[in-house]
């Protein structure tokens, strides 16, 4: 096969970058080792940057992300016992978007498919060779074993954190890393909304954040041990838990049928572009969880990389992509920050003192109580500006 960018992953990154192309002319093959099943009904974030949300319906990508999604103009953080809000409005006159990451994979993989984009499915990269020329090449396999070869002028891995293309551009772990040591217990339940916005929530017990799918569907996770079984709890435990983490709010309960537990890192890769190769979204970098930056910050490079492939392969203008992961790292470092900052402002690190519980609470006041302080978490939550899409 042989094509002019050739993409791994057929998640958010990739997916988009391949729409944002062919809008340019430039033509692309996607693949992906799932099936169109699994990327479809996989439960990921929910939050979307409100430049993630103009992307998408700009770009025609989501008609439904306008309509389907809602609105959040704040959240509450709750502490103490009492909930504060931050504003978004209020502050940056911005907002962000609830609309599940799977729906948007559901518009993005019809959009691409009524454009007869080639996208396949069941086709596992195996390899990515000759980076350093201008031919570079994935090697993968479909699912029934037979050898596939893409040859292209650009190879973009967009295929997550497990990344197949880092090992061309970095080598499998060349990165800088942090662990976090606790995780989040998540479960999905059947339940009407406890709450108009989300709930960020902060106690001696750990923390909690509530969260919503749809009006009969909601997303709920608590602090806990990053080797907690998903089984470990009845429901009856479970809800207590939550509970326990928002005090002054009554969460309402309904069956619980999805557990899971998702673990904590930060990571960015040393580098995100080898010769031909460019990595993106979770390939290149990952985040913990708390401030929904993940799916943001895969959109924000696939913004960027679009640019700079529009100028590389219909220009023949390289200086774009020479700068892309500079340009690139100087989001992704603000977006670590984020996300680190908000985990350590929100969780109970394991040993804390009482001094540092205190100073916790401290710090959380600040935010609150400072238009200084949620003018920073508005503005970070809410996302940073993005390059115009052209
Ligand atoms: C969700 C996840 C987050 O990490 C977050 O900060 C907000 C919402 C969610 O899954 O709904």
């Amino acid at each position: 096969v042989r094509t002019r960018v050739a993409v791994i992953g057929a998640g958010p990154a990739g997916l988009l970058l391949s729409h944002l192309l062919d809008r340019c002319g430039i033509e692309s093959v996607v693949i992906d080792s799932r099936t169109r099943e699994q990327i479809e009904t996989t439960i990921r974030a929910g939050i979307l940057e409100q430049g993630t949300v103009e992307v998408l319906a700009e770009t025609g990508a989501s008609d439904r992300v306008l309509t389907a999604g809602q609105k959040h103009e704040g959240i509450e953080l709750r502490f103490g016992g009492e909930g504060h809000r931050i504003d978004f409005t209020d502050t940056v006159g911005r907002a962000v978007w609830l609309y599940p990451q799977h729906e948007v994979l559901k518009d993005l993989v019809a959009a691409r498919l009524a454009a007869g984009q080639d996208l396949r499915f069941g086709v596992t990269a195996e390899r990515v060779e000759d980076a350093g020329t201008d031919r570079p090449r994935v090697l993968a396999r479909d699912a029934e074993g037979y050898a596939i070869e893409i040859e292209a002028d650009v190879v973009v891995g967009a295929d997550g954190s497990r990344s197949v293309a880092r090992e061309a551009v970095t080598g499998a772990y060349g990165g800088y890393f942090r662990e976090y040591p606790f995780a989040w217990f998540g479960i999905l339940c059947e339940a009407p909304p406890s709450a108009g916005e989300l709930i960020y929530g902060n106690s001696p017990d750990g923390f909690a954040l509530i969260s919503q799918r749809s009006p009969d569907v909601q997303r709920m996770y608590f602090q806990c041990d990053p080797d907690t079984d998903t089984e470990a709890y009845d429901e009856g435990q479970l809800w207590e838990m939550l509970q326990a983490r928002v005090p002054g709010t009554t969460l309402h309960e309904g069956p619980i049928f999805q557990r899971d537990v998702l673990r904590f890192r930060s990571f960015v890769a040393h580098e995100m572009r080898r010769g031909r190769v460019v990595l993106v979204g979770d390939a290149a970098h990952t985040v913990p969880p708390t401030g929904a930056k993940g799916m943001n910050l895969a959109v924000a490079d696939v913004v960027l990389l679009t640019d700079a492939l529009r100028a590389l392969l219909l220009d023949r203008d390289e200086t774009l992509f020479d700068s892309f992961a500079e340009t690139a790292r100087q989001r992704i470092w603000k977006a670590q920050h984020f996300s680190w900052w908000m985990t350590s402002l929100l969780h109970v690190q394991p040993g804390a003192s009482d001094f540092d519980r205190m100073r916790q609470l401290g710090e959380l006041r600040t935010v609150v109580e400072s238009r200084a302080g949620s003018t920073y978490l508005a503005e970070a939550y809410t996302g940073w500006p993005l390059p115009g899409t052209g």
